[in-house]
C-alpha cells in the first residue's frame, strides 16, 4: 500500500462529508495504518464539531494501536484551538509514527504550523503537495489564496431566456424540485447577494429553506449604490449588508456599508469580515455586471421549462463551457467555471 494510494483512500472518506453540512469548514477525510492495515478512515462531518484526524483516532479502540502508526489526512492539521482543540496536539499525544499530508493548509492559523508542530514532537511527515483538497474546498482555498469570496452566480431563466415576466412583479420559473437543489447550494454559502432593484422587486429573504441546516443562516447582502432601500427597513437586520455610495444612507443605518461602487472593492470588504463564498443570484443587471468585470468564479444557471413570451431579459452568450448538466424538478441546471477545469 503506497503514500497515494491511501491518499485516495482519504479523499474517498473527505467526500462522504456534505458540504452544506461542513459549510466554511473544509471537507477532510483520513485513514490510518498500522502494519500495511487500514484500522481507521473518519471525515469531518459538520461545521464546529470534531475534525477528521480525531473520528478516525475514535474509531480505534485501543489507544496503544495510534503508536507508531501513519495517518492520511487530506489537509494539514490544525495548529490552533478553535471550536474544537488543535489536531496536531492530538496526533503528538497519540504517539503517531508518521503523519502524509495531501495538501497544506491555506488558513494563515494553520499554513506550515500544524507541520512543524508535528515535526517538533518527531512525528515523521510527508508532504504530498497535491491539489485534492482545493478540488474539495474550492471556496475554502480560494478565499485563504485571494481574500475575496469565492463567487457563484445564478440565474433561473424561461426558454426564451427571460428571468423574470415584467419588473416589479415575481415571477416563479423554477418548481419545487428545483428551489431544494437551490437552497442545497445556498446552505454552502457565507452570503448570498441581489441587486437594488431584485430587492425592491421580489423582497427576497435571502435565506436557506427547504433543506435543513446545522449552521447559521448566510449573510443578506444587497448592492444599492443609490440607497433606494433607505426607506425599507425590512432589510435592516444584524445578518444584512447593504453596499451603497449614498453616505447619507451609509451614515444613518447600520446595515448600509460605504463602497467606492465598484464590485472588487465590495469582493474586498466582504473578504474582510470573512465571508468565503458568495451567492449572486441576480437580477439580469448584476449578474453581467459580474461577468463583465471577470469577477466570477461559477455561473450555475437553471434553465427552466417556462416560456414567457416578453420580460426582464437574462444572461445571453458565452461565458465558458458547460462544464455539468443536471436536470432537476423542471429545469437543466448547468454549470460554467470562469477557468475551465
Ligand atoms: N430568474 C432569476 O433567477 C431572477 C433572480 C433575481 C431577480 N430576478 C428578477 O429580476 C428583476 C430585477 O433584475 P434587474 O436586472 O432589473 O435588476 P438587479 O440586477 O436586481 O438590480 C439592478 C440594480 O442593482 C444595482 N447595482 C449595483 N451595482 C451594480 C453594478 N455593478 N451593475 C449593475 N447594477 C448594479 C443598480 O442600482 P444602483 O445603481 O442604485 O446601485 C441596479 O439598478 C426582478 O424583476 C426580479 O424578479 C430574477
Amino acid at each position: 500500500m503506497d503514500d497515494l494510494t491511501m491518499m485516495q483512500l482519504a479523499y474517498q472518506a473527505a467526500q462522504q462529508a456534505d458540504p452544506a453540512a461542513t459549510w466554511e469548514n473544509p471537507r477532510v477525510g483520513t485513514v490510518i495504518v498500522k502494519d500495511g492495515a487500514v484500522i481507521a478512515t473518519g471525515y469531518h462531518h459538520q461545521f464546529g464539531h470534531q475534525h477528521a484526524e480525531v473520528a478516525a483516532m475514535n474509531q480505534v479502540e485501543h489507544p496503544a494501536d495510534l503508536v507508531g502508526a501513519t495517518m492520511y489526512v487530506t489537509l494539514e492539521p490544525c495548529a490552533h484551538v478553535g471550536k474544537v482543540g488543535a489536531c496536531a496536539d492530538a496526533l503528538v499525544a497519540a504517539k503517531l509514527g508518521r503523519v502524509v499530508i495531501g495538501q497544506g493548509d491555506p488558513n494563515p492559523h494553520v499554513s506550515g504550523r500544524g507541520v512543524a508542530k508535528l515535526q517538533q514532537a518527531g512525528i515523521a511527515v510527508t508532504l504530498l503537495n497535491q491539489q485534492g483538497s482545493a478540488v474539495l474546498n474550492p471556496a475554502f482555498h480560494h478565499f485563504f489564496e485571494t481574500k475575496r469570496p469565492y463567487v457563484t452566480l445564478k440565474l433561473a431563466q424561461s426558454v426564451d431566456g427571460f428571468i423574470a415576466a415584467k419588473a416589479g412583479h415575481p415571477t416563479k420559473l423554477t418548481d419545487d424540485r428545483a428551489d431544494v437543489a437551490i437552497h442545497q447550494q445556498r446552505a454552502q454559502m457565507s452570503a448570498i447577494m441581489v441587486g437594488s432593484e431584485t430587492a425592491l422587486a421580489d423582497a427576497p429573504q435571502l435565506t436557506v429553506r427547504h433543506v435543513p441546516i446545522t449552521h447559521q443562516q448566510p449573510w443578506r447582502v444587497i448592492v444599492d449604490r443609490r440607497g433606494r432601500l433607505q426607506n425599507h427597513p425590512a432589510f435592516f437586520d444584524d445578518r444584512t449588508l447593504i453596499y451603497t455610495t449614498n453616505s447619507t444612507f451609509a451614515q444613518q443605518v447600520p446595515q448600509a456599508v460605504s463602497f467606492d461602487g465598484e464590485l472588487g472593492s465590495l469582493l474586498d470588504d466582504l473578504g474582510q469580515r470573512g465571508i468565503q463564498s458568495l451567492l449572486v443570484e441576480g437580477g439580469g443587471a448584476l449578474v453581467r455586471a459580474f461577468l463583465a468585470a471577470n469577477l466570477w468564479q461559477r455561473f450555475d444557471i437553471y434553465q427552466t421549462d417556462a416560456v414567457l413570451g416578453t420580460g426582464i431579459k437574462g444572461v445571453v452568450g458565452n461565458q465558458g463551457p458547460v462544464a455539468t448538466q443536471t436536470r432537476v424538478g423542471n429545469a437543466l441546471h448547468q454549470v460554467i467555471y470562469r477557468e475551465a477545469k
